[in-house]
């Protein structure tokens, strides 16, 4: 099993929220788990230019940075743990950053059958909208939301001893291979949706074409559908 923590603070390893993060992962070495963290802060990632050709051509963006091996690392893990500050009330612009590059990830439902957790801190503890982005990010791409932990100015026991339970639980979801009955639901009509705009798109974006009807989720003989329908 592999888990990959993102932790998108500059603080790196002070950062508070790596700090809470790094809590689930000792739930996860609890279970036998090894897990592998990363700060976007060391990496080189530029905006999207929505040139398309991440979806023309899978994983071969024009840009020259770091985004490749990252989003490598997340559909080799079966666990991401998505760890950032609140911004704002949002994620921090790097994380918004991978997440636009990933939108391959999006169209073809690459994080199904992995997943997610969510940790988050603030100043103020208004942690809720930002951790219902994480959950709608893991959705989005296919994988089921685990829980999310979060905390505000400084970590008490009861933060830490939620993480550390979290961690222990997306062990056992993935173990298990929990289904949320709720999630899927959802994931499935996002899938719908997809299924259209991948089947109009067929000509120009081939090779996402290519992977639906590889995993027989597109019925290749079936007539094409405007997704204004
Ligand atoms: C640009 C910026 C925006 C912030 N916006 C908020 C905010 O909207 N609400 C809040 O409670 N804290 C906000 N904070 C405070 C951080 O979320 C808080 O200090 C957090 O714990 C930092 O986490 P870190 O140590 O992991 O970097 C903001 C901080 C920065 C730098």
């Amino acid at each position: 099993m592999k888990i990959l923590l993102i932790s998108s603070s500059p603080h790196k390893e002070k950062s508070m929220t790596f700090l809470l993060a790094k809590e689930a992962v000792k739930g996860l070495a609890q279970e036998g788990v090894e897990s592998e963290s990363i700060h976007l802060d060391d990496f080189r990632i530029l905006f999207c230019k929505h040139c398309e050709e991440c979806h023309k051509h899978i994983l071969n963006c024009p840009l020259q940075d770091d985004v490749k091996n990252i989003l490598k690392k997340i559909l080799d893990a079966d666990g991401i743990i998505l760890a950032s500050p609140n911004y704002i009330n949002q994620i921090t612009a790097s994380m918004k950053a991978l997440f636009d590059r990933s939108a391959h990830f999006i169209h073809c439902k690459r994080l199904s059958g992995k997943y997610v957790i969510g940790a988050v801190s603030s100043g103020s503890g208004r942690n809720k909208d930002v951790l219902t982005y994480l959950k709608h990010y893991a959705h989005t791409c296919g994988a089921q939301y685990c829980g999310g932990i979060s905390s505000a100015r400084q970590l008490g026991a009861d933060k830490i001893k939620e993480a550390f339970k979290l961690g222990k639980k997306l062990s056992a979801d993935i173990k298990q291979k929990k289904i949320y009955p709720k999630q899927i639901a959802i994931i499935e009509k996002s899938k719908q949706h997809f299924r259209e705009i991948i089947r109009f798109r067929k000509n120009d974006w081939q090779e996402e074409y290519a992977y639906w009807v590889t995993k027989g989720w597109i019925d290749k003989d079936k007539q094409d559908i405007s997704p204004d329908k």
